[in-house]
């Protein structure tokens, strides 16, 4: 295990009614907030009127942002900059899933871009600076509400970029799983399968971490167990509840203390999405298995069958090659369980742009992608097609 520093300033609220709390909080930063949000849905269900009964008990004024699509555009974080400079907004308060929180993080560092927001993403400008930022979270998947990430797509360039700050962390995120139980079954199942993919992530590296592995494989099983009952059963508030603590502890910095972790498949996915503008979750299902075939060997095969045993329950008498496919079986079951494809055909994609998808995963083919078994542009070709049929 390697030396690490962990510094979590996010304050969580967690649970029924938290968001009584987002006034008070709000208030500490600013009293112009912009509230951030997708479609009309938080708007026919209450939970905008709710918070913003709560900023008016702190006199907060609001302006809103709605319209903030998934796989979130950078035309709408320039809008909300806009929005944000014209009317002196002092904090951020994005409603929604991962999209509408990124779009707000990409928001709150643009609001100080001297250039364009998309220098952020595009590697010609660094985040110096950025506007305080509070979530509500509707939808449990991607972390972001405990973390400095945020990732915005370029539809005009075909590119769907990552960017990250401490600076980015929110003050304060409010999760309450009764805010997720009209999530579908379909996005609860890609965000499923977000939350495993970000364990996943962390999990595939070569330094010993004995209980980080036991505490991942904790946050896989939670997510194999809770996600079919989500699905069945939508108000099954328990199940919810696994769910949206699991996505947030997946990638909160916790499971990535004191190692490096792949971090291979989530750029692989992000083309796919830059492309084909899919569901991150559903990306991710796809390539997740292909890519554990390709990188398996007779050396890292026993981190595939402690999976297979901590998470599935399989008994696997030894670590071999043929042991750790039996893992790789398991998760192709279960991905196909809760509806998930498999296959790039299955979601309509053929052989098109796969090359330059590849070459733009690995900088033109100029570098590589992943630590756990480092991948070229060869490799990253390889593993896409092989998610062909
Ligand atoms: O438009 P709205 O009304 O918000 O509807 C959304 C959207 O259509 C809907 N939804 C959200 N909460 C709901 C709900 N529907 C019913 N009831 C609710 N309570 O679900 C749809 C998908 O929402 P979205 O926000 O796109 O999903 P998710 O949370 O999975 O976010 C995906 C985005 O996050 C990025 C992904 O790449 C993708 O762009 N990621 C961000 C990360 C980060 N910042 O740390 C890490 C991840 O790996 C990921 O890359
Ligand atoms: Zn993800």
């Amino acid at each position: 295990m390697n030396n690490f520093v962990l510094n979590q300033p996010t304050t969580i609220y967690f649970g029924n009614d938290s968001v009584a709390n987002i006034g008070k909080e709000a208030s500490e930063y600013s009293k112009k907030a912009l509230i951030v949000y997708g479609s009309d849905r938080i708007e026919k269900n209450g939970v905008l009127d709710q918070a913003k009964k709560y900023l008016k008990e702190s006199q907060v004024e609001v302006s809103t942002l709605s319209g903030v699509d998934p796989n979130p555009r950078i035309t709408s974080v320039r809008k909300g900059i806009e929005i944000c400079r014209k009317q002196n907004i002092g904090v951020l308060l994005p409603i929604g899933g991962g999209s509408v929180i990124d779009c707000a993080k990409a928001i709150a560092a643009g609001f100080y871009c001297d250039g364009d927001a998309w220098d952020l993403f595009a590697g010609t400008a660094t985040i110096e600076k950025a506007l305080p930022l509070g979530c509500v979270l509707t939808l449990a998947a991607t972390g972001t509400e405990m973390n400095g990430n945020t990732v915005i797509s370029n539809l005009e360039t075909k590119q769907k970029i990552g960017a990250g700050s401490p600076l980015l962390r929110p003050k304060f995120s409010i999760l309450d799983p009764e805010y997720t139980i009209t999530v579908p079954a379909y996005h609860t199942a890609a965000g499923t399968f977000d939350i495993i993919s970000h364990v996943f992530e962390q999990y595939f590296d070569a330094a010993k971490t004995y209980l980080l592995d036991r505490l991942s494989e904790a946050v896989v099983k939670t997510c194999v167990e809770f996600g079919p009952i989500a699905m069945k059963d939508p108000a099954n508030i328990e199940a919810r509840t696994n769910l949206m603590w699991a996505g947030t502890l997946a990638l909160n910095g916790l499971l990535n203390t004191g190692r490096g972790g792949d971090w291979a498949v989530h750029p692989i996915e992000h083309e796919l999405s830059a492309y084909y503008d899919i569901t991150h979750g559903v990306g991710l299902a796809i390539l997740t298995p292909a890519w554990m075939e390709y990188v398996l060997d007779g050396d890292n095969a026993y981190k595939f069958t402690n999976l297979g045993r901590g998470v599935f329950g399989l008994e696997l008498n030894d670590d071999s090659v043929e042991s750790a496919k039996k893992t790789i079986d398991a998760l192709r079951d279960f991905i196909q369980s809760i509806g998930m494809p498999l296959s790039l055909k299955e979601v309509g994609i053929g052989q098109g742009n796969l090359e330059i998808m590849a070459s733009n995963v690995t900088g033109g083919g100029k570098s590589t992608v992943g630590n756990f078994k480092s991948l070229e542009a060869k490799d990253v070709l390889a593993i896409y097609k092989k998610c062909l049929n």
